[in-house]
Formats: C-alpha cells, structure tokens, sequence
C-alpha cells in the first residue's frame, strides 16, 4: 500500500491553513493510504521555544489531528523526538546535500531575514530533517500545503541522489499532494501574505480553537475591497482578498471555487462574511470543543504518542538499519 507521511509543527497557535491545507485533507486521505502524522517537535526547535509551551503545544497538535477526524487506531500518531531515526537519517542524508541546494529555499531566507549571520544552523539544514522525515519511512506520498512544495522538491532531490550514489533503488521519490481549493490561505489582513501561526496580528487568522464570536468577528474584520463579490474566476484572481475568502468558503463547503463564485456573484460582502462566519463555525466549532475534551485528558493523548512511536519505530529501524548498510557502516 502506498504509504502517506505528513507533519505540523507543534508552534503558536493552530489555524484555518493548517487545517484546510494540510489536516482536513489527511482525514479524506486516510482510508486509502497507510498513514504516519507526525508532530515535528524536532523542527520546532530549530527557533527558540519555551520549554512548557513546547510541551502544551505538542499535544495540542495531537488533540488537533484526532478532533478533526483522524483515527489513531488506524494512523500512526507520534512526536518526532520520540524516534530517534529522524535525526539519524538527517545526518546521512546532510551528508548527501549540497549547499547549493539549501541556499535555493526561500523558507530559510524569510525565516533567517537580516539575521542571517545569527540564524541557527538548524533553521538552515530544516530541509535535510524534513526530507529524512519522510524518507525514513519510504513514505510515497505526502499531503502539504502550497508553502512545503519546494522542501517536497528538495526531498526528491535528496532521496535520488542518494539512490544514484550508491546505485540503488532505495528510497522511492515522494509525490507531493497539494490539492483543494484552500492550498494556500492567506491573511485575513492582507491578501499577499500567507495566514501563519506566527502572525502578530491576531485578526489575521482563524485559530483551530477560535469560538463562534471570535470567527465572526475576524471575518467581519477582514480587509475586502468595496465592491460587490467577484462575477467570475477571472475577476476573483485579481481581488486576493475576496478570492482568498472564496477558496475558504469552498473549502469548507466541500464545494468548487466556481460553484461558489456563482452562488455568490454580485452580492454584498456582509451576507457572505455573515454566511462564511457561520459556516467555518460550524466547522471549526465542533473541531475546537473536541480538542479542548481531549486536552482535559492529557494522559489519553500520551498514551496515543507513546503507541504511535513505537509504530512508527518499527517501520523506521529497518529501513534505517538498510541505509547503514547501503552505506558501509559497520554494525558489529
Ligand atoms: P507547518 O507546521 O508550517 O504547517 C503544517 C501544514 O499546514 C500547511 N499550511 C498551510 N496550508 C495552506 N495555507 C496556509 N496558510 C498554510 N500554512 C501552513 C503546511 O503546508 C503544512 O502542510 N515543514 C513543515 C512540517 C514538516 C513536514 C515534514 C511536512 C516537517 N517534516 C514532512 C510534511 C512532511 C511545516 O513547517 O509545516
């Protein structure tokens, strides 16, 4: 069976675009596909983070995957530090890539900025762990958002390197899979920036555990242009705004971008902010109220780590113990 392996990074608050993007898209994916979700704790260190919140975080990532519908008995769901092979392989694997390669990624140079020179070599080699993170597990296929395609081409890159120079047909080049019609959700402040965890604004994104009046609010709040909806697709994709609410609303309806541009064309943004308000808190609601259950017990989410990682240690060992072998490290 074709194998999926996917993470979030257990770091400031949850939202829409983690969800749309990424989680929402693992719960339809699951049942056709051996499944490891992976709360990459290892990647979150790569900038600074409070030792407790770090902590908290994690699980809350965990409460996140299972409120929205992904099943632990079938999926395996693990913090990454809890497998060791992940920094292993990222070892060898470094020792593969070029530096040429890394000074591509655009990630590092809008995390890094001006502070380039005090950048942590893990924020630099980030791409390296998350290429051993899929690899590990000859994972075939890996569902992101639009913002990962370029680690996903990187991981590529890597596993055929490595493949040419030890001429094997080892680790299989995963695919990426991007798809849905929110791939990429933006601010709700401003349409040319991508919704992220890290945002100061807090009117920027919807949180996973946002209640009913703070969506409502936020999207009452969100910049549009003063005119009417969009009449077709052409004229949402010169709108980012409104087409960014467009892809939500579709999303979350489980509807095409076309279908809602119809529904919606000429109309007043008030009814539809009204009409998307409800319907991501409906969404959302039932999601966030499940989270905030199972945070209550956090003994039932470690049980659910400390089995997943044992899961997905038996599927890492071997494949890690191959690469040893491919490789010429003696295992006495
Ligand atoms: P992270 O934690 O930034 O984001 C988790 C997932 O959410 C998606 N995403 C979005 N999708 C649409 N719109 C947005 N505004 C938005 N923001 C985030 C991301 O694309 C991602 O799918 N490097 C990864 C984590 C990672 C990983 C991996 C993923 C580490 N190892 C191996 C896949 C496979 C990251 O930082 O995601």
């Amino acid at each position: 069976m074709n194998r999926i392996f996917s993470g979030v990074q257990p770091t400031g608050n949850l939202h829409l675009g983690n969800y749309l993007g990424a989680i929402r898209n693992w719960v339809a994916l699951q049942h056709d596909y051996d499944c490891i979700f992976c709360i990459v704790d290892l990647h979150a260190v790569t900038v600074p983070q409070d030792p407790v919140q770090l902590r908290a975080q994690t699980r809350e990532v965990t409460a996140a995957y299972i409120a929205a519908g992904i099943d632990p008995e079938r999926c395996v769901i693990f913090n990454q530090s809890t497998v060791p092979g992940h920094a292993e392989l990222a070892w060898l694997l470094g020792c593969q890539t070029p530096l040429g390669w890394l000074n591509r990624m655009t990630q590092f140079k809008e995390k890094a900025g001006k502070q380039r020179e005090e950048a942590g070599l893990g924020l630099y080699s980030y791409p390296v762990l998350m290429a051993a993170d899929i690899l590990l597990y000859k994972a075939t296929h890996v569902p992101v958002g639009e913002d990962q395609k370029q680690h996903l081409e990187l991981s590529r890159d890597i596993a055929g390197a490595f493949n040419r120079r030890f001429g094997v047909e080892f680790f299989p080049l995963p695919e990426p899979m991007i798809f849905g019609t929110a791939t990429r959700v933006m601010s709700l402040r401003d349409g040319t920036k991508k919704m992220s965890k890290s945002d100061q604004s807090d009117y920027s994104r919807i949180n996973m555990t946002d209640d009913a009046d703070a969506i409502a609010l936020k999207i009452r709040k969100a910049k549009t242009d003063p005119n009417p909806l969009p009449e077709t697709a052409k004229d949402a994709e010169a709108r980012p705004e409104a087409d960014n609410l467009l892809g939500i609303y579709a999303a979350l309806s489980d509807l095409t971008r076309d279908q809602v541009i119809e529904q919606w064309a000429g109309k007043s943004f008030s009814t539809f902010k009204s009409d998307l308000a409800d319907l991501s808190s409906s969404v959302l609601g039932k999601i966030g109220g499940e989270m905030r259950r199972l945070l209550a017990e956090p003994g039932y989410i470690d049980d659910i780590l400390r089995r997943g990682a044992e899961r997905a240690n038996a599927v890492a060992k071997p494949h890690l113990q191959e690469v040893f072998d491919i490789m010429g490290l003696l295992r006495p």
